[in-house]
């Protein structure tokens, strides 16, 4: 993050900052301890005040110059007496998210990503899986080949042909406002040129800060003292969050229209036109971008691409290979948020040789050990790394997932020489170990048998919905363990569920010891109980700072279903099954229901989790599981009395198959079973594997058997395919 020392602007209406009585002439290394105690308060609270005010409120109340001098001072004050650090301590606070002033956009149409592939064989699969699903024989499939800048994706939304709003991906549903930012990029026009310029147009493409640009950003920080960027993306990043539009503004940022979102009307039919189009209302596209025919161009391309990468002035990360026909992407459609019509090919990771430390026990959200590895520490790919997961026991030892062996059986001890991969943002993995420079000392590791957690309680293995053993030991404390508690607690605030400012790790950590928080719904009660907490009288943490937090934690009453379900930390539900589930049922009444049902074994609401998208029994027995738990239960009722769950969109309502329930049976001839299910569930169907008195609709093909007996029984409405076709407009 730039600190606030690079404003270029003036700033009006300033409160002089006025210094403590006592010591203000007084060099800090002659301050008396009682003396940097009483400074030191006094500055956390300035500090903490003006930066508010900048960041916050975006309304700066003294000059980066007075600013900068009451930072200095208070770093001489922390250097002299540093027991004076403590957890509150503004020197944690520097840093903090700039992003926090930024308003929520919702994207008309989700900001999704792409399936990586990285052997060559993956794309041959790709390809014929596009093949298989659209039943083309011979038939040519055209793509468009372009280079994956890495960069941020970010949504330009044009009413009338002028800019409204530029917002990034955020969790891909909700994004930042960033317009003011984006309107300082030379790239992006303010007005699309060209007639017929459709009402709404969203123009998707990648910010990005070239390599020279980047250096040259470093340099400069590095002289000003300022924050020194890991790599061109991070700076990118760091220059669009600004709350003031003039840094951004100084900041050489560009712009690659790739993709779209929502747009009233399409000026083409294909991947490649809409490429041209963009460029003609004024946007830049990427020079390398060509069609292919064939999987044998695909991966010429990404050769080519990978032996210039070295020589452009932007980072790539891979190559994306995207169905050329939009009537084809469309037909497509999407699996777990990822288009079936676009893959991304990924150059192979970079790597590096260290010294593995200490291998350390991390215990879950869900009770769950995690080995991590303690490295000596890294540079990879521009990033220092330290710490590497190392999964599980059978992943030391040598054995995957599926027994399988891996490092073809060489097992990791502590002291080894391993040899670390990071691919883009993945948490970096171990793929070696060199044996040759295995020291005589190298101990083996083993998971300890009780759990470190205070309880100490035995560890088993998980196992599956299937009931197979799974490879990752657990502490079986549950709801008694204070490491599953906080971690929860973490889940909870982060930014892709409840997303609350102010509630950062170390301050939740703080309370939760204190007991001030036990559970979630305690974050909202934080402030009815304040009289008695006086969280403001903790060292360290102001009037501003308890003000602005309660603030914080107001703002987030009112949540996102899908936000919510994710929210609860039930294992096996992240963020696309939330989604996937809050679709499906549409409101926190329907799922809770349907949950409790589930916990109780109610076979007819098990189906009806089961056949909607994406949910199968792992999740299906995690939530019953949770549900059929009374502690989970209470902490459930306890939260929903504090909150406010908004409802979720229901996909396309208008369509004549919406909310309905569809079943398909017997042999499809002109679509095959799973573009059926996809566009279906494009229409907002819910399709289900059998028929009950529930159902809406049976799509009966030749061959049609049992199913079409039961939709008879049940007087369910029987289509031919024809029907169905000419029923939703295809
Ligand atoms: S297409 C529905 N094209 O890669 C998919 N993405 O891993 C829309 N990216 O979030 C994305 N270059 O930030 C697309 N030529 C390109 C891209 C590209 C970079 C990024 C983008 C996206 C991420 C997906």
């Amino acid at each position: 993050m730039t600190k606030m020392s690079s404003r270029k602007i003036a700033v009006g209406g300033r409160a002089k900052a006025r210094a403590p009585k006592t010591s203000l002439l007084i060099g800090a290394d002659k301050l008396t301890e009682q003396q940097a105690k009483a400074e030191h308060e006094w500055l956390t609270g300035e500090l903490k005040k003006h930066s508010d005010a900048y960041y916050a409120k975006d309304a700066p109340t003294i000059s980066d110059a007075e600013y900068d001098a009451l930072r200095s001072r208070y770093r001489q004050v922390e250097e002299r007496f540093p027991e004076l650090v403590d957890l509150f301590s503004e020197s944690y606070q520097v840093g903090a998210s700039p992003a926090r002033g930024f308003k929520k956009v919702r994207h008309a149409i989700p900001m999704l990503s792409l399936e990586n592939a990285f052997a060559e064989n993956d794309v041959v699969e790709f390809v014929n899986g596009i093949r298989r699903f659209l039943k083309l024989d011979g038939q040519e499939i055209d793509f468009s080949a372009e280079p994956k800048i890495d960069g941020l994706s970010m949504s330009l939304r044009y009413e009338g042909g002028e800019l409204v709003t530029a917002a990034t991906r955020g969790d891909g549903a909700e994004g930042e406002d960033v317009t003011a930012n984006i309107r300082t990029l030379e790239d992006v026009p303010q007005k699309l040129r060209g007639r017929n310029i459709p009402d709404i147009c969203e123009v998707r493409g990648e910010v990005y800060m070239t390599k020279k640009a980047f250096l040259a950003l470093n340099e400069r920080q590095e002289a000003a003292g300022d924050t020194i960027f890991a790599n061109p993306r991070n700076s990118a990043a760091g220059s669009l969050r600004q709350k003031d539009p003039t840094i951004t503004a100084s900041r050489p940022l560009g712009f690659f229209a790739y993709a779209w979102g929502e747009m009233s009307a399409m000026p083409k039919g294909t991947q490649s036109g809409m490429i041209d189009w963009f460029e003609r209302c004024g946007f830049k596209t990427n020079p390398l971008t060509k069609l292919c025919h064939s999987v044998e161009e695909l991966i010429a391309f990404h050769h080519s691409i990978e032996e210039e990468r070295s020589e452009l002035d932007y980072d790539i990360d891979g190559v994306v290979y995207k169905v050329d026909r939009i009537d084809w992407q469309e037909r497509l459609g999407f699996v777990s948020r990822r288009p079936r019509w676009a893959v991304a090919h990924k150059f192979p990771a970079e790597r590096a040789m260290t010294v593995l430390r200490d291998i350390e026990i991390q215990v879950g959200r869900t009770g769950s050990f995690t080995p991590v590895g303690k490295l000596e520490p890294v540079g990879v790919g521009g990033v220092i790394v330290q710490n590497v997961t190392l999964h599980n026991e059978d992943y030391i030892r040598g054995i995957g997932n599926k027994g399988e062996v891996l490092r073809e059986g060489r097992d990791i001890r502590i002291g080894d020489t391993v040899v670390i991969q990071r691919a883009g943002d993945v948490i970096p993995q171990v793929v070696d170990v060199i044996i040759d420079k295995r020291p005589k000392s190298a101990k083996e590791f083993h998971l300890p048998k009780k759990c470190p957690c205070p309880l100490h309680t035995d560890v088993v293995r998980g196992a599956t919905a299937a009931g197979e053993e799974e490879s990752r030991s657990r502490c079986t404390g549950e709801f008694a363990c204070p490491y599953q508690k906080i971690e929860h607690l973490k889940l909870f605030v982060s930014r892709r569920a409840f997303d609350i400012d102010g509630l950062g790790e170390k301050q939740l950590q703080y309370f939760f010891d204190e007991g001030f928080v036990k559970e979630p719904a305690d974050i909202f009660t934080l402030e009815k109980r304040n009289s008695k907490l006086k969280l403001e009288e903790i060292e360290g943490y102001g009037e501003t700072s308890v003000r602005n937090l309660f603030g914080a934690i107001e703002s987030r009453r009112k949540i996102a279903l899908e936000r919510f379900i994710y929210a609860l930390g039930m294992r096996h539900v992240g963020e696309t099954t939330g989604l996937a589930l809050a679709r499906g049922y549409g409101s926190w009444d329907a799922f809770h229901d349907a949950s409790l049902k589930v916990a109780k074994g109610d076979e007819e609401a098990i189906a009806e989790m089961d056949a909607l998208d994406q949910i199968g029994d792992t999740v299906i027995k995690s939530i019953a599981d949770y549900f059929g738990e009374s502690h989970n239960r209470g902490i459930v009722e306890r939260l929903t009395k504090e909150v406010e769950i908004v409802d979720a969109e229901k996909p396309k309502s208008n369509s004549a198959v919406a909310g309905k329930t569809v079943v398909f049976t017997g042999s499809l001839e002109k679509m095959t079973r799973d573009e059926a299910k996809a566009t279906a569930e494009r229409l907002g169907a819910k399709v289900s594997g059998s028929v009950s008195k529930k159902t809406d609709l049976v799509v009966a093909g030749p061959g049609a058997g049992s199913k079409l007996a039961e939709a008879n029984k049940h007087g369910v409405k029987v289509l031919t395919e024809d029907e169905w076709l000419t029923l939703i407009g295809e």
